[in-house]
């Protein structure tokens, strides 16, 4: 984003962009076919507005202000703001002038196991249960980028069950760089990091195999471990500072005899623990040890939020270990691309194994997540300003609304991982939801049951939504201190992410 051209307000938002900005994003309308000249300004802002390149709640200048640098007749600008106004992206209210926005999906904002269902009193739903953006500006422009490449793929079968060649060697060549030396062909693209973890399991977990997973973790691997057969056997981060606990990991794989570990070191969902270098090679001569093959979900792991210094990956210490990672966090859920980095010497097991859930990610989106990592830094850049507003305003209001509740501010990742001052996650996600906070309690979290004195709270949301959070929650907590919650369905919603 141009900041010369546009003006911010304290949050850090562009609030208003000028006519000459918008000339340049929209470019030259002679390149748009030969649509009649309002229908290709509309399309054009269409574009720069729907990819984040003038983001929602932008004012826009006046028709008559754009007609200049556009170099198009009042009459045709006026035509173009109207298409976009019926197509849901111009707002116009008499005195305050025309802002951008992106409309509603159609049918609604998300698949119906996200949707939330109850209204706060503002008569909006803040839907705390997933840990995830809206997607990167330039998104757009990428799958442009992607399309004038198809051309070159369409004589193929469109079959690539290991993963666009362009792509693996990206993906191996961003582990090399991080200090894990890898080959094109020990990475296999899946459809997102719980379809790499799927995969892992096939080689890695038999039937009522132990495998050992971190408690608290992420809902969905427990889901794919147990339908894998496996029997879990839980590693409880230290309670008061939700790190590694190497000692009792140690017991853990002796007394289970664990053969497999799944474990996410890199900003931990939920907590977002980060495992520290000395941490790491002491986990790893553990597993070593036992000879115990470690699942490595990196799926966070380029959100750090202090500027600091990351750890080298885990991997490096584990020659047998398989790492996962993601696109979903960094660049957008919507992709479903993530991938698996398999040992050298076992890749066709993987690839195998891989081939029974599904038969390849599909083409254009592996080209637009290429296209992506050339501009990986400065989106990377933008997602984590976003998430260090939103985690900031999120801490300030609870430190404000419910001082006694723990929290312990991660270095990265996007959730708080909040401990209550008395158990009661459960009822606070009922009494949530008729404050307008749709939550997933503790529970949710706990591969061995328990942790009701546990909440998740993402703050993936734009800050400004975030800030009203903690004192709906706070009015929800008192419900639930006050005996006024009925418990019961909480437990009904499933959780994404
Ligand atoms: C640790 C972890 N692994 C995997 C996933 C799922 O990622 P994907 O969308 O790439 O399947 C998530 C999503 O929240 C996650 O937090």
């Amino acid at each position: 984003m141009d900041t010369q051209s546009t003006s911010h307000h304290p949050g850090g938002m562009p609030r208003l962009v000028t006519a000459t900005r918008v000339a340049s994003l929209v470019g030259p309308l002679v390149d748009r076919g030969d649509a009649p000249a309002y229908s290709r300004l509309a399309d054009a802002l269409r574009q720069v507005i729907a990819d984040g390149r003038i983001p929602q709640g932008t004012r826009l200048p006046s028709e008559r202000d754009l007609t200049g640098p556009v170099g198009l007749s009042r009459t045709t600008v006026t035509r173009a703001y109207a298409e976009l106004r019926e197509q849901g992206y111009v707002l116009t209210r008499r005195g305050s002038g025309s802002v951008a926005r992106v409309p509603d999906v159609p049918g609604g904002r998300v698949d119906h196991l996200l949707a939330p269902s109850s209204l706060g009193d503002d008569g909006r739903v803040l839907d705390l249960t997933c840990t995830a953006q809206g997607a990167p500006s330039g998104l757009v422009e990428a799958y442009q980028r992607a399309l004038e490449q198809l051309p070159t793929y369409l004589q193929g079968t469109g079959y690539y069950p290991s993963g666009l060649p362009a792509l693996r060697e990206r993906i191996a060549a961003r582990f090399t760089a991080r200090g894990l030396p890898t080959d094109a062909d020990q990475v296999l693209v899946t459809a997102g990091a719980l379809a790499a973890v799927a995969t892992a399991c096939g080689p890695l977990v038999g039937r009522r195999a132990p495998v050992l997973v971190e408690s608290p973790t992420y809902p969905n691997v427990v889901a794919a471990l147990q339908g894998a057969g496996a029997r879990l056997v839980a590693h409880p981060l230290d309670h008061l500072t939700q790190d590694w606990d190497v000692p009792g990991l140690a017991a853990a794989v002796r007394a289970s005899g664990a053969r497999a570990a799944y474990l996410i070191p890199d900003f931990h969902n939920p907590t977002g623990a980060l495992m520290d270098d000395g941490q790491r090679a002491e986990v790893a001569r553990v597993l070593r040890g036992a000879g115990v093959v470690a699942v490595i979900d990196e799926s966070l792991v380029d959100l750090s939020l202090e500027g600091q210094e990351m750890p080298g990956p885990l991997g490096a210490h584990l020659p047998t270990a398989v790492t996962v990672g993601s696109a979903s966090k960094s660049l957008w859920g919507g992709l479903r691309v993530g991938w698996l980095r398999a040992p050298r010497g076992r890749v066709d097991e993987f690839a195998s194994s891989r081939l029974r859930l599904d038969l390849g990610a599909p083409v254009m989106e592996q080209l637009v997540v290429t296209h992506l990592l050339d501009r990986y830094d400065e989106i990377l850049a933008e997602r984590r300003a976003h998430l260090r507003e939103g985690r900031d305003a999120l801490v300030a209001g609870l430190s404000r609304h419910l001082p006694d509740w723990r929290v312990r501010v991660p270095a990265g990742g996007m959730a708080l991982w909040c401990a209550l001052p008395s158990p009661g996650s459960t009822a606070l996600a009922v009494a949530a939801r008729s404050h307008g906070v749709v939550l997933a309690a503790g529970p949710a979290f706990a591969p061995a049951g328990g942790m009701d004195g546990w909440v998740r709270l993402p703050y993936s949301l734009p800050a400004d939504q975030l800030a009203g959070v903690p004192e709906r929650l706070a009015a929800a907590w008192d419900d639930v201190v006050r005996g006024r919650v009925r418990p019961g369905l909480a437990g009904a919603r499933r959780i994404i992410a």
